[in-house]
C-alpha cells in the first residue's frame, strides 16, 4: 500500500511555493512597514496554555486539539493558533519592559482537528500580527487596514469587514445573566455543547453550527445590548477610525468569534467568492489574555489570516502572481572534456551570484537547447570538444539570438558582463 499524506494536510509544490513565497515576501515588507518584529515560537505547547488561552469552551480545545502525551508524560498540544503562544512567549521574555506598544508578526503551520472540506484542513497555515499594551481604538483599526491593504496589494477585491465589540467581563456578565434568564425555558431543546455552553459561557451558544439552537437564540439579546460606557465608547472610536481611513465595515451584533480570550473589538474579513470557508482573516483585541496565562494587566490587539485561503481567493479572481523563475545562463556541452569545462563555469557563475544550469540527463546538443529554452535562459553557452580545442566558446544570446566566441578563461567573466549590463 503506497503511504499518502494525512487527510487535511497539502503539499505544497514548486509551482506552489513559488507563490508562496511571493506572498511570503508582500507580507514581511508590510510588516516592516507597519513596524512589525517577527517572532517564531514552537510549533508545540504545554496543553495549558491553550486551555487557560484560548478557552476550556471553545470548540479549539474541546474537539480540534492535537494533544498528546510526550515521552516525559507531559501534556503537549500542536498549535491551533499563534495568539497565545506569541503572548507567552511576551510574559516569558520580560518584552514588558521594553517601550511599548510591542509589535510582533509570525507565519507558520498551526494544526486543528477539524473536519476537512474546501479551504479547511488540519493543518494550515496562517499570518498573524500581535500589539501588546495599547488600549488605543485607533490600533484596532490600524491591524484592519494592515489586512485590507494587503489584500489589496494582491488585487483582491469584494472583501467584507464585519465588525462587533464583544465588551469586557462587565459588559459580559450582564449579558449573560440577560441570555441565562431568556435561555434558560428552551434549554431542553438544545444541543448538548449548548446546555454546557449556557453554564460555563453562554455567548458561545452564537457560535454554535446546529441550526436547532441558532433559532433558538434568533431573538436573543445581542452582546452589544449590554456593551458597558467604556466598551461602548471604544467601539465608536474604532468605528470613527476605520471611517477616517476609508474603510467599510458591517455592523455584525452575532459576530463572537471561536476563541475565549475577545474583549471589545472583535472582527472578520469575509470573502465569499471562495465558498463556505469565507473567513479569509479574523481577529480583536484581547484585554485580559495576558493576565489569563500568568502575567499582568496587559492589553493586546491582533489578528491572523488565512494563507490557503488567500491562494483560494486568489484562484477565484483569476490573479496570477508574476512568479515566472528565468534562468541566467545555460550551458549547453556535448563531449566529456566539454563537460567538465561546463561543470566549471557553473559552478564559477553560481558563486557570482548567476543563476546556471547544465545537463545532468545525457541530452543530445538538440535536446539541451531545448532543455535552455524551456528554463528560460537569457544566455547559453555553446561548447563542444571541438569548441573547447580551438578555445572558441559560443556565448548565444537568446533575446535576440545573436552568437559571440570567448575564448575559455573570459567565458565567466564576458557573462558577468552581459548580465550585469
Ligand atoms: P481564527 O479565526 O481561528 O483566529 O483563524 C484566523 C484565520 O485562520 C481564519 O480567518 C482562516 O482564514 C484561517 N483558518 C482557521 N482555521 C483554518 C483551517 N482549519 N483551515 C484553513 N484556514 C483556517 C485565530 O486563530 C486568532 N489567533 C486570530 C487572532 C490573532 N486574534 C487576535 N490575534
Amino acid at each position: 500500500m503506497t503511504i499518502t499524506r494525512p487527510k487535511g494536510t497539502n503539499d505544497f509544490l514548486p509551482a506552489d511555493t513559488a507563490k508562496w513565497q511571493y506572498v511570503e515576501a508582500i507580507l514581511r515588507d508590510m510588516a516592516r512597514k507597519y513596524g512589525f518584529e517577527e517572532i517564531r515560537t514552537p510549533i508545540f505547547e504545554s496543553t495549558e496554555l491553550f486551555l487557560r488561552g484560548v478557552g476550556e469552551t471553545t470548540d479549539i480545545v474541546n474537539k480540534e486539539m492535537y494533544t498528546f502525551l510526550d515521552k516525559g508524560g507531559r501534556s503537549v498540544t500542536l498549535r491551533p493558533e499563534g495568539t497565545a503562544s506569541t503572548a507567552r512567549a511576551f510574559i516569558e521574555h520580560k518584552m514588558h519592559g521594553q517601550p511599548l506598544p510591542v509589535k510582533l508578526c509570525y507565519m507558520g503551520p498551526m494544526f486543528r482537528y477539524e473536519r476537512p472540506q474546501k479551504g479547511r484542513f488540519r493543518q494550515f497555515h496562517q499570518f498573524g500580527i500581535e500589539v501588546f499594551g495599547s488600549e488605543d481604538a485607533a490600533v484596532d483599526s490600524e491591524i484592519i487596514a494592515f489586512a485590507m491593504d494587503f489584500y489589496r496589494r494582491l488585487g483582491l477585491t469584494g472583501l467584507k469587514v464585519r465588525l462587533n465589540s464583544v465588551g469586557c467581563p462587565k459588559c459580559r456578565a450582564e449579558h449573560k445573566a440577560k441570555l441565562q434568564e431568556m435561555l434558560r425555558p428552551r434549554l431542553g431543546e438544545m444541543c448538548s455543547d449548548c446546555r454546557e455552553r449556557f453554564e460555563k459561557n453562554p455567548l458561545r451558544i452564537f457560535d454554535c453550527k446546529n441550526e436547532k439552537c441558532q433559532s433558538l437564540i434568533a431573538d436573543a439579546p445581542s452582546i452589544t445590548d449590554c456593551l458597558c460606557e467604556e466598551c461602548q465608547s471604544h467601539f465608536e472610536e474604532v468605528k470613527s477610525y476605520l471611517d477616517e481611513a476609508g474603510i467599510p465595515y458591517e455592523l455584525d451584533p452575532r459576530l463572537v468569534r471561536g476563541l475565549d480570550y475577545y474583549t471589545k473589538t472583535a472582527f472578520e474579513i469575509i470573502l465569499s467568492e471562495i465558498g463556505a470557508q469565507s473567513a479569509i482573516c479574523g481577529g480583536g483585541r484581547y484585554d485580559g489574555l495576558i493576565a489569563d496565562i500568568g502575567g499582568g494587566s496587559m492589553p493586546g490587539v491582533g489578528f491572523a489570516l488565512g494563507m490557503e485561503r488567500v491562494f483560494a481567493a486568489l484562484d477565484a479572481a483569476g490573479i496570477v502572481l508574476p512568479t515566472a523563475r528565468g534562468l541566467d545562463v545555460y550551458c549547453a556541452a556535448l563531449g566529456e572534456k566539454a563537460r567538465k569545462a561546463a561543470f566549471s563555469w557553473v559552478i564559477g557563475l553560481r558563486g557570482e551570484g548567476i543563476s546556471a544550469e547544465m545537463d545532468h540527463m545525457g541530452k543530445s546538443f538538440k535536446a539541451q537547447m531545448k532543455a535552455a529554452d524551456r528554463a528560460n535562459a537569457a544566455f547559453v553557452v555553446i561548447c563542444g570538444d571541438d569548441e573547447l580545442a580551438k578555445n572558441e566558446i559560443i556565448i548565444k544570446n537568446m533575446t535576440d539570438s545573436a552568437q559571440n566566441t570567448v575564448e575559455r578563461e573570459n567565458v565567466i567573466k564576458e557573462l558577468i558582463r552581459r548580465i550585469q549590463k
